[in-house]
């Protein structure tokens, strides 16, 4: 989960250095170093803190040197502190790592044996042992790299620069994630693409048990085996403007407000216009095996979760197809029963979560067909399951997952519609209107986002409140789970998401003049819905005569829910299948103007990591 970045040309090595990690920091941000190397010596400077921190120190200092690395860390073995940080330089070796070596200790003990000093308390310094232990005996980087990791278990990105042959930047990659920013006569390596795309969109994604020998005008790719392996470029399309905050204050609000364009580019091509029905294009192979299947098996982290449990009830209700939802960190450890008839869904918006990866390999280990629901192309889930459907969200830098959530709901959705109508079990005039809706999503969710001033002024009401509950029936559990994540996360105030029904089985003893209550309730132009819509009534009640405030996300002119709440934010009246995704927003919103008002830092709150590359 930290970030990590190398260069290696002809720029000034500070500049490139800092910019890249600027746009990692999302990563992590409890400390970050850079190291450059200045003819015959290497500098390396830490800090702990946050990369503003090291660009002070950096300040006054000018570099003629053009190869370094850098990093932006998220704590795992060692607390965050200067000593702790990254680069870790030890005899000819200096190097960043991204992951968690499992044997450290192991090796920790035998190094302390033979006599080496060990200075901070990280899994680093001791693989920068190992590197060095293979330079001292002369062995080039070609030769130790294989050797070191053979004896490492874990996961791990390094980039490492060597006294020993100052014109090389090497990395490595087994189980976390590095890619190979291609330039004129210069070669980048870094954790992810937005530290390089504002240089080159030229990129190779090195596979697990790679590692690579950059020099300025030529990469040298091989296995840990010894094979040599062809490089494989890639242009993305992804621009460095989309990386800008384009005057929002937050990455977050901005990403909020781009949810309808998200949305649109996400339905964009996968209409069959000849019948008006959906028809996902890149399910490519898939598509002759989904109406075999027996049942669906879900598995995702966090907000991605959530997105699987609203896809839980689509494809239950329109493809009458049994689905599970696990979360990413149980799935392998349950022994989970996969068979033939099954298909592993992945969702993730950064391909990199080391928990959806895990339960990728166990469902490959089990031989059954996967599928991935993605938004990062090239990530290490696109590229290991069988099939991939991209969300198109564009980047999405703030910690706090949005527009990445939206679109997981819009594929799966479409996903439903067409598994529905391949099963027989959606009629096809149904298909079509459920299609006909699809496409004035994007319109929809710009309404919806014109209501941002009213859910700024409930949050200013409700701001100083110390514990919010979140609830809804049906389809709008998952997004009282959502929204209850939102909140916690980047406000830090104390939030419970549930279905609605739940809470006079235990939590609604919390409920006191202090808590907010928020209720999911709107309704859709389907029966289902509003049958649950009176039973949402009855539990707001039950919160009412326990004196709890009543914030309520319903349909537009909606006055009995109106009568019951203390506030209503209003969504238009839509489909039961678009109305979870409309009643997103505002969830969103209060979180975001809650935590700005408590004066948090939004995009990068505290403790967490954008993407969580270690299980
Ligand atoms: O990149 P992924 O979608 O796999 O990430 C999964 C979770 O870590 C992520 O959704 C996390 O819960 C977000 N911070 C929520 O806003």
């Amino acid at each position: 989960m930290c970030g990590i970045i190398g260069y290696l040309g002809s720029s000034d090595s500070k500049k490139v250095l800092l910019e890249g990690l600027t746009h990692l920091e999302y990563r992590g941000y409890d400390s970050a170093g850079i190291a450059i190397r200045e003819k015959d010596r290497v500098d390396v400077f830490r800090v702990e803190g946050r990369i503003k921190s090291l660009e002070e120190k950096l300040a006054s200092k000018q570099f003629s040197g053009t190869v370094g690395i850098g990093h932006t860390r998220w704590a795992t073995h060692g607390a965050p502190s200067e000593l702790n940080a990254h680069p870790h330089r030890v005899g000819a070796i200096t190097l960043v790592h991204n992951g968690i070596i499992e044997n450290y200790s192991e090796h920790k003990d035998t190094l302390v044996g033979m006599g080496r000093k060990i200075s901070s308390e990280t899994d680093s310094e001791i693989a920068a042992h190992l590197f060095d232990l293979e330079a001292q005996a002369g062995r080039k980087l070609e030769e130790a790299i294989p050797r070191v990791m053979s004896q490492l278990r874990g996961s791990y990105a390094f980039v490492i620069m060597s006294d020993f042959e100052p014109d090389i930047l090497a990395g490595v990659r087994n189980g976390a994630p590095l890619l190979i920013g291609v330039g004129e006569k210069e070669h980048f390596l870094a954790s992810d693409i937005q530290a390089v795309l504002h240089r080159t969109n030229q990129i190779i994604f090195l596979q697990d048990g790679q590692f690579a020998l950059c020099k300025r005008d030529k990469v040298t790719i091989k296995t840990a085996e010894g094979d040599r392996v062809q490089p494989d470029i890639s242009s993305i399309d992804w621009t460095s403007e989309q990386m800008d905050k384009l005057g929002y204050p937050h990455y977050m609000l901005k990403e909020i407000f781009e949810q309808s364009q998200a949305a649109a580019n996400t339905i964009d091509g996968n209409i069959d216009h000849r019948d008006g029905i959906v028809s996902i294009r890149e399910l490519g192979s898939l598509l002759t095996l989904l109406p075999k299947l027996k049942r669906l098996c879900i598995v995702a982290c966090g907000t991605a979760r959530h997105a699987g449990i609203v896809g839980k009830y689509y494809v239950e209700r329109l493809a009458q197809m049994p689905v599970e939802v696990d979360f990413g960190s149980e799935f392998r450890y349950r022994d989970p029963i996969l068979d033939q008839e099954t298909l592993l869904i992945l969702i993730s918006q950064s391909g990199e979560t080391a928990d959806t990866l895990a339960a990728l390999r166990e469902g490959k280990r089990k031989g059954v067909p996967t599928l991935s629901i993605c938004n990062v192309r090239g990530s290490t889930l696109s590229r290991e399951s069988d099939v991939v459907l991209h969300t198109n969200a564009g980047p999405e830098i703030g910690v706090a997952s949005t527009k990445a959530f939206t679109t997981q709901l819009v594929v799966l959705y479409m996903l439903a519609i067409q598994l529905g109508k391949l099963r027989g079990t959606l009629k096809k005039d149904k298909a079509v209107e459920f299609t006909r809706e699809l496409l004035h999503l994007p319109l929809l969710i710009e309404r919806v986002l014109g209501t941002e001033p009213e859910i700024e002024a409930i949050a200013r009401k409700y701001y100083s409140r110390p514990f919010f509950f979140y609830m809804g029936r049906g389809i709008y559990y998952p997004i009282a789970l959502e929204g209850a994540l939102k909140l916690k996360e980047i406000s830090y105030i104390h939030a419970e998401g549930y279905p609605s029904g739940e809470l006079k089985h235990g939590p609604i003893a919390l409920v006191d003049t202090d808590t907010v209550t928020v209720s999911i309730a709107p309704r859709a132009s389907n029966g289902v819905v509003d049958t649950l819509f009176e039973k949402q009534i009855s539990n707001l009640l039950e919160v009412k005569a326990r004196k709890g405030s009543i914030v309520s996300i319903g349909t537009e002119g909606d006055l009995r829910l109106r009568e019951y709440s203390d506030q209503l934010i209003s969504i238009p009246r839509t489909s039961w299948g678009l109305s979870p995704i409309l009643a997103t927003m505002p969830v969103q919103l209060l979180a975001y103007h809650i935590a700005v008002l408590r004066q948090t830092d939004v995009d990068k709150p505290r403790n967490l990591a954008k993407s969580v590359t270690v299980e």
